[in-house]
């Protein structure tokens, strides 16, 4: 057989494909479609230490060349998470990555710190880059001091792999990635969505009540393929890639730009087996070119 087996830092995946946060929820709608204990990571809904409702609506909207989404971090909360959600996902094999983001610095070391005292909890993915939220999110995610903040709190209150995922929206996205790799993140994730708007010329309205929200999908393979690349080479620590994976295909072109692992995010939406898909592709592809190992594959890309 063929290893699929990958390495974040001290964190062992069965094989390198897990669901992109925010797209998985808590993992209940996709299990009735899917084997969990078949993906290489499981991948919360980024949780706030209060309940939010995100948002109002029209919030989501699909747009010819991506989906838009303007959600605003809906979620129960740290409290409900922690009774109703946790319990659920200990279940499961695969390593439980719960996504946080606080409205401070002091939100996110207590979001932290309280994840890190739970057990079943694998690694913390540090969202410093939702596009649509007034407080926290993106704010921290474009100013590197900021960046470096947040993950030199985070890395303060938990022994928990911390895996920083970062904004494409930014002029140059290896400044984030090595101020927070200097702040002693494990691991990147990149891209969360691309800012974008749509507008409904019928009504003259912005088709989101938000106005702006964060372009997924297809449409920004490339912008993802590209920071992939660019930030594999700018930093030690090993990146998670994403952004438009669609099939087994989209995932090997990141693992070949440098990712050591990959999330499938809108295309889960559309399809909840996509990610299986993607995971019996790679390997089906490893075995077509005669390799033993998918690290192999890894930077692999011939220049
Ligand atoms: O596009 C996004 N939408 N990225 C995030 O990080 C969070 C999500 C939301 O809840 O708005």
């Amino acid at each position: 057989g063929v290893n699929l087996e990958v390495q974040l830092g001290d964190l062992t995946l069965p094989n390198p494909v897990m669901p992109a946060s925010g797209t998985f929820g808590f993992g209940e709608e996709y299990a009735p479609f899917l084997d969990l204990n078949r993906l290489g990571a499981l991948v919360v809904k980024t949780i706030t230490l209060e309940p939010t409702p995100g948002n109002p609506p029209p919030r989501l909207m699909e747009t010819p060349s991506g989906l838009l989404n303007s959600i605003g971090l809906q979620n129960p909360g740290l409290e409900v998470f922690l009774r109703e959600k946790l319990p659920y996902l200990r279940r499961f094999t695969p390593p439980l990555i719960v996504n946080i983001a606080g409205r401070t610095v002091e939100e996110y070391g207590e979001l932290a710190a309280r994840l890190s005292a739970a057990e079943g909890i694998a690694a913390l993915e540090v969202n410093i880059s939702c596009p649509n939220v007034r407080e926290g999110g993106i704010v921290f995610g474009t100013v590197p001091e900021m960046a470096a903040r947040v993950t030199a709190t985070v890395k303060g209150q938990t022994h928990l792999p911390v895996i920083v995922k970062l904004t494409p929206n930014v002029t140059d996205i290896t400044v984030l990635a090595r101020a927070v790799e200097d702040a002693g993140a494990d691991a990147l994730s990149l891209i969360n969505t691309l800012q974008g708007m749509a507008i409904d010329l019928e009504t003259r309205r912005p088709a989101l009540a938000n106005i702006v929200g964060g372009l997924s999908g297809p449409a920004i393979k490339p912008v993802a393929l590209c920071a992939v690349w660019r930030v594999a080479r700018a930093v030690k620590i090993p990146v998670i890639g994403m952004g438009g994976i669609v099939t087994a295909r989209d995932a090997l072109e990141f693992l070949l730009a440098g990712a050591r692992a990959v999330a499938v995010g809108t295309a889960g939406l559309v399809n909840p087996r996509a990610i299986i898909e993607v995971i019996d592709g790679i390997k089906a592809y490893l075995q077509e070119q005669g390799l033993q190992d998918v690290n192999e594959l890894v930077g692999a890309l011939r220049i």
